[in-house]
């Protein structure tokens, strides 16, 4: 009898640790100094622009094609168009193969942009070093990047995370934090909001060409995969400025036609053994628009025997219990967080709050408009949710959360920072978020991810708080 007891007291103990692992979600404790967020001025050290006669400037890499074999490069010169031309090879001292870009340029309000390259370099080796060099015949500027294993199921990959960086002081440090940290990321996967050029008198697109060459020292050694966000519209009728997501069409480019999408918005890539999907909060994403239709034909393409790690990126987030931006995911969520559950999405993240939270393993998927089943449900088929939106743009920290917080949330926390999402083998990824706390960078929120195919096992607990 007393045994039996002990028995149920310490079931009943570990249930209670469980329980409260599964659901004790933790606002942080950690409190940030408050102080404004500001942009570094125009002379600053980063915003440098290269020397030499017509040198080129904000040279940056995306993936190129389906499967990482193509990478494109971009850059921009200012003086005269200049040659369109990247020389790259596989040592540094032979540049034995070239490929041909295209050129453009666009005006915005008065503004007008420098000579706009974007090259595609093809048929590139998976694994593989590959030096190249932009500005040929007049300044040449010589960069590297590293080709991506070829697609598989259980080849590592490490990821880093970053949304709303914008071009303060402490965008300068999420970027350092990211470039020192010892889990070396070899892609980054951004989540939206670039320059906030837009926060500037008549969108002052100078600030788009600040941040290209900000952000140069990472991205053009290697690809960082571009969400749009909404600091990416530049939609000003009051200017005459109509057509949306000019100054980021133009300088941005993305391998949308290799997926079968119709607009550089919403498109996937696969890369070692992640299918990123991307999509746009700032489409129409209702039923029969372009977007939908695409989503609704990509994930049967989801082959999870090779690509186990299923991953979507977006904007605006479905979860969030701060008090910005509420509620503005919400019908995308309605639309689309079906297809999420029943493709067992692994991970989702987003930006646009400007703080970091993460949820458990939830789904709200029930509601009919007359059952009132609404509210989130812990459901091991659906994705986590992180927001990412913590980079450090202009606009400053998002501190004011609701209040308790919601069961589905499982860590918040109102400080910049960066995450990387670090892939093992099929089944398993540690994911680690690092704050930035007075110049240093400094782990505040990990997991271990199961993945949602390969393994049934419950990953929703937090190791490390
Ligand atoms: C930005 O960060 C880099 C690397 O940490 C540093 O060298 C540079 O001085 C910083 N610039 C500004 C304006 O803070
Ligand atoms: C554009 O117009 C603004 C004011 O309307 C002015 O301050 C700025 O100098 C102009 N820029 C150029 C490049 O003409
Ligand atoms: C830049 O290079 C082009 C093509 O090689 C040449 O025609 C032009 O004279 C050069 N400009 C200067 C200032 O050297
Ligand atoms: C999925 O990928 C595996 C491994 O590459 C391959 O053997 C299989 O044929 C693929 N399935 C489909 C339906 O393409
Ligand atoms: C936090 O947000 C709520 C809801 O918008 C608002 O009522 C409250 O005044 C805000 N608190 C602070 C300190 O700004
Ligand atoms: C997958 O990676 C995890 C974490 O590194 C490891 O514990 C596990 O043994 C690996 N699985 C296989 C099949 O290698
Ligand atoms: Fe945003």
């Amino acid at each position: 009898m007393a045994d039996h007891l002990n028995r149920f007291l310490v079931l009943t103990v570990l249930l209670g640790l469980f329980l409260r692992f599964c659901h004790g979600g933790v606002t942080s404790t950690f409190v940030r100094k408050v102080e404004k967020t500001i942009d570094m001025p125009l002379d600053a050290d980063v915003f440098k622009v290269p020397s030499g006669y017509n040198a080129p400037q904000q040279v940056h890499i995306t993936q190129g094609n389906m499967d990482g074999s193509a990478v494109i490069v971009s850059w921009v010169t200012q003086d005269e168009p200049g040659s369109n031309t990247v020389l790259y090879g596989t040592s540094e001292d032979n540049f034995e193969f070239h490929a041909k870009g295209k050129l453009t340029q666009y005006t915005y309000y008065n503004y007008t942009s420098g000579f706009i390259h974007h090259c595609t370099l093809r048929n590139l080796k998976f694994s593989t070093k590959y030096y190249y060099k932009v500005g040929i015949g007049n300044t040449t500027r010589h960069f590297w990047f590293t080709t991506p294993p070829e697609v598989g199921p259980d080849v590592p990959y490490t990821f880093g995370l970053i949304g709303d960086l914008g071009q303060s002081f402490d965008s300068n440090s999420t970027l350092s934090h990211y470039e020192s940290n010892p889990i070396r990321g070899e892609t980054v996967l951004f989540v939206g909001d670039l320059s906030y050029a837009d926060n500037y008198p008549n969108h002052d697109n100078v600030r788009w060409d600040t941040w290209g060459r900000f952000v140069e020292r990472s991205v053009a050694y290697q690809p960082w995969i571009w969400t749009t966000g909404n600091h990416e519209i530049d939609f000003a009728p009051e200017i005459g400025e109509t057509q949306p997501f000019k100054p980021f069409r133009h300088r941005y480019t993305v391998p949308y036609k290799a997926s079968g999408s119709t607009a550089p918005f919403w498109y996937s890539i696969k890369r070692a053994s992640a299918h990123i999907i991307v999509l746009s909060s700032y489409s129409a994403y209702a039923k029969y628009t372009p977007q939908y239709k695409w989503l609704e034909a990509e994930f049967p393409k989801v082959n999870r025997s090779e690509t186990p790690w299923l991953i979507v990126l977006m904007h605006s987030p479905w979860y969030n219990s701060y008090n910005y931006h509420y509620m503005e995911g919400e019908t995308m969520r309605v639309m689309y967080e079906p297809w999420f559950v029943q493709n067992k999405v692994d991970i989702v993240f987003a930006g646009h709050v400007h703080a970091y939270e993460r949820s458990h393993r939830i789904s709200n998927v029930a509601y009919n408009i007359v059952n009132g089943e609404c509210t989130p449900v812990d459901d091991r088929s659906a994705p986590v949710y992180v927001n990412i939106g913590d980079g450090g743009n202009l606009e400053g920290l998002a501190a004011n959360m609701t209040y308790p917080q919601p069961k589905y949330s499982a860590y918040r926390e109102a400080s910049f920072g960066h995450a990387v999402f670090s892939i093992k083998n099929r089944t398993h990824a540690y994911y680690e978020w690092h704050r930035n706390q007075d110049g240093d960078a400094v782990v505040a929120d990990a997991m271990w991810f199961y993945n949602r195919y390969w393994s049934s096992a419950d990953d929703s607990i937090t190791i490390f708080s």
